[in-house]
Order: structure tokens, then sequence, then C-alpha cells
């Protein structure tokens, strides 16, 4: 379903640029809620785009636009290059701060920056103080979506950049389970999530029915590498740790570091290009916001996994105990278990044969 946000977005990418030159070069700044706008929006020569989710930098290549899979990372673009930068606001702010404060730098005097949101998405903070940043600027309301067009004024370069928490660095998080580096933005990014760490719990009990202890394993939806960094004393011959997200994949991989792990991290759109056979498939999957499933990407994952697991290998799944994995898990598993529950989640552990 298209966001409502985007559609406000969608008109300043989708009129002519400035001139055949390519002056007036916009960017689209894309998260996750861009995926179903990608296709409102011809390519042109004079758009980029730069998104942090794999699946819509896929997706946007196919379209034909120029573009950068990246942690919002805009070094590449040099200062003072773009005409119209357009950006539906992000979940947290750190990446929405980080994000205004690049724009100030990377757009053309008298540039403009559209920021688009809803209105409990605290839009209309992000808009009054990205004005106070640029010394001006316009915000309008449609339904419940507001967009804020600021343009870039000399006043602009000297005053005082927005908190972003030093967006653009990962932080060693110190919690009484486990050192990891991490960041704003990433899934439950400055603790241990309470479903995984009943996983790791209950991981030695349930891959001891299996008939030998597992040599491969893969991560999937690896977020900074909780589960991958607690198989750390197991001895497994390969690892390999997936995920759509960028600062994911960087924390990912300054973790396997720091506990001088060797695991292959890999950006992927729910380990669709990984090669099968894994012995070992750990998940906890993105299924849910709040009570509400999302029952194609619960296919979607269990799909891949029936993929990518080793004819006598196991998947572990850990979920809330309100989602009805074993239903969904019965198009793609011969053996299909509740392994152990508790209060909040259950495991379940999934077999080809
Ligand atoms: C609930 S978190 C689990 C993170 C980590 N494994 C843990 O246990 O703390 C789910 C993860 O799935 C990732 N994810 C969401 N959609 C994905 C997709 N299409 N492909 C791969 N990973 C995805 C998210 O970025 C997030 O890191």
């Amino acid at each position: 379903m298209q966001d409502p946000a985007v559609e406000q977005l969608l008109p300043y990418l989708q009129r002519p640029g400035r001139d055949a030159a390519g002056n007036g070069s916009r960017l689209w700044i894309a998260d996750e809620n861009t995926l179903h706008g990608l296709s409102a929006v011809t390519a042109a020569h004079d758009i980029a785009l730069i998104t942090n989710r794999f699946d819509v930098a896929q997706r946007a290549r196919e379209l034909g636009f120029a573009t950068q899979f990246s942690d919002f990372s805009f070094s590449t673009l040099e200062a003072d290059s773009i005409q119209t930068a357009v950006y539906r606001v992000s979940k947290e702010k750190p990446v929405v701060h980080h994000i205004i404060n690049e724009a100030r730098r990377f757009l053309a005097p008298g540039g403009e920056l559209v920021l688009a949101g809803l209105k409990n998405e605290g839009i209309k903070t992000y808009i009054d103080k990205a004005k106070q940043l640029f010394g001006n600027g316009v915000a309008r309301k449609v339904g419940n979506v507001y967009t804020g067009n600021l343009v870039k004024r000399d006043c602009a370069r000297t005053s005082a950049a927005l908190d972003d928490k030093n967006y653009a660095q990962l932080r060693l998080i110190r919690t009484s389970q486990l050192d990891f580096y991490s960041k704003p933005g990433l899934f439950g990014w400055d603790k241990v999530d309470q479903g995984s760490a009943f996983l790791v719990e209950r991981l030695p009990g349930i891959i001891s029915a299996a008939p030998g202890p597992p040599a491969s394993l893969l991560d999937l939806g690896c977020g900074y590498g909780y589960l991958s960094i607690m198989t750390r004393d197991m001895p497994l011959e390969r690892r390999t740790a997936t995920d759509n997200n960028a600062a994911a994949l960087l924390a990912m991989q300054e973790n396997a570091n720091h506990y001088a792990m060797q695991v292959e991290v890999v950006a992927d759109d729910c380990a669709g290009g990984v090669a099968p056979d894994f012995d070992l498939i750990l998940c906890n999957p993105p299924f849910h916001q709040g009570f509400s499933v999302d029952a194609q990407l619960t296919d979607k994952f269990l799909r891949q996994t029936s993929r990518l697991l080793a004819a006598q290998g196991m998947a572990v799944f850990v979920v809330n105990q309100f989602i009805p994995l074993e239903r969904a898990a019965e198009k793609y598993f011969k053996r299909i278990e509740i392994a152990a529950r508790n209060k909040s989640f259950k495991l379940i552990r999934l077999a080809l044969r």
C-alpha cells in the first residue's frame, strides 16, 4: 500500500528536471516506506536515489534509478551539488537529524529540501528544527501528512547542526549479557531482545536433538548480530549473517571483528541471493508491528528458509506467542514443533524431513 507521506513527495520527482544537462539534480532519500512509491516515478538522468534498505535499492536499480545502498552516508556527494532533495522522515530521530544536517551541506545555494511525514511521527517538530537550521521554510498539511519546504540560503552555513547523537558512528553498548557495537536505527539497537535471549538460552537443548552438531549457520535478519555472536563458542565451520538494513550490516561486521569471529556478512532481501545448504538457521523475524502480522513477509521468510536449509538441517524461529507461525510453515516444512515456550515467546523448530 502506498505510504501517504511518500505520496506527497512524488510530484517533486514526477515533474521534469530543470534542464537536459542534469543541472537541477534531484536526490530521493528513501527508506522502507518508499518501496511501493518507486514505480510511480520514471527514472531520469537527473534523479539519484540513496537508501539504507537493500530491497528498496534492488527495486530502484531494476527500475533504472542511479542507486546507492548505504547507511545514509552522503560522502560521495559534493557540497553544494544537489538542487532538490526529497525525504520521507524515518522512525528514529538521530537518523532524521543526520539527514537534515547533511542536506544542508550537499544542497546547492537556493536548493530545496522537501520533508514529509505523518502527524504522529514528530514531523512538525522536524520541520520547525529544519526551518531554524535553514533560516526559512514553509509547512503544509494534507490530511494527516505534513510537508515542509526548506530552501538553502547563505545563513544556513553558520547555524548550529541538529543533534544527531553522532549517528554515523557505531558505539559500544554494554549490557549484563553482552557488549556489542550498534547504532540508532537498528531494531532494539541498544538492548538484547528478550525473544532472542530466550532462543539462545534454549538452543543447546534444541540442537542436541539433531543427529550431529551443525557445521554451518545462517543468521537470517541478523540485526547487529546478537544471535551470531552468541554462537561464538559453538564449533561451527561456517557462519553467514544477512540483513536488509545497511546499518545492521555495518554493526554485524564490527561485532564479528570485535569477537574475532569469521562471519560472512551479506546484504540481501530475505537472503534471496544466498546459496544453500545450512545445517542451522536462526531467525527472530520482523513479522509484526504491534499485533498485526505481515503474512506476505512471513511467507517469504519461511520460503527462503526452506530453500536454504540442508536436508538434515534445522531452523529455529522465535516469535511472539500470538503469531501462528506453525500454520504458515506447513506449506514448506515436514516437521514443525514448538521446541520451547515462555509467557511471551515460543521457539519453533522447522525441518524438511
Ligand atoms: C526482530 S529483528 C532481529 C535482529 C537480531 N537477529 C536479533 O535477534 O536481535 C529482525 C531483523 O530482520 C531484518 N529484516 C527486516 N526485513 C528484512 C528482509 N526483507 N530481509 C532481511 N532482513 C530483514 C531487520 O532489519 C532486523 O534486523
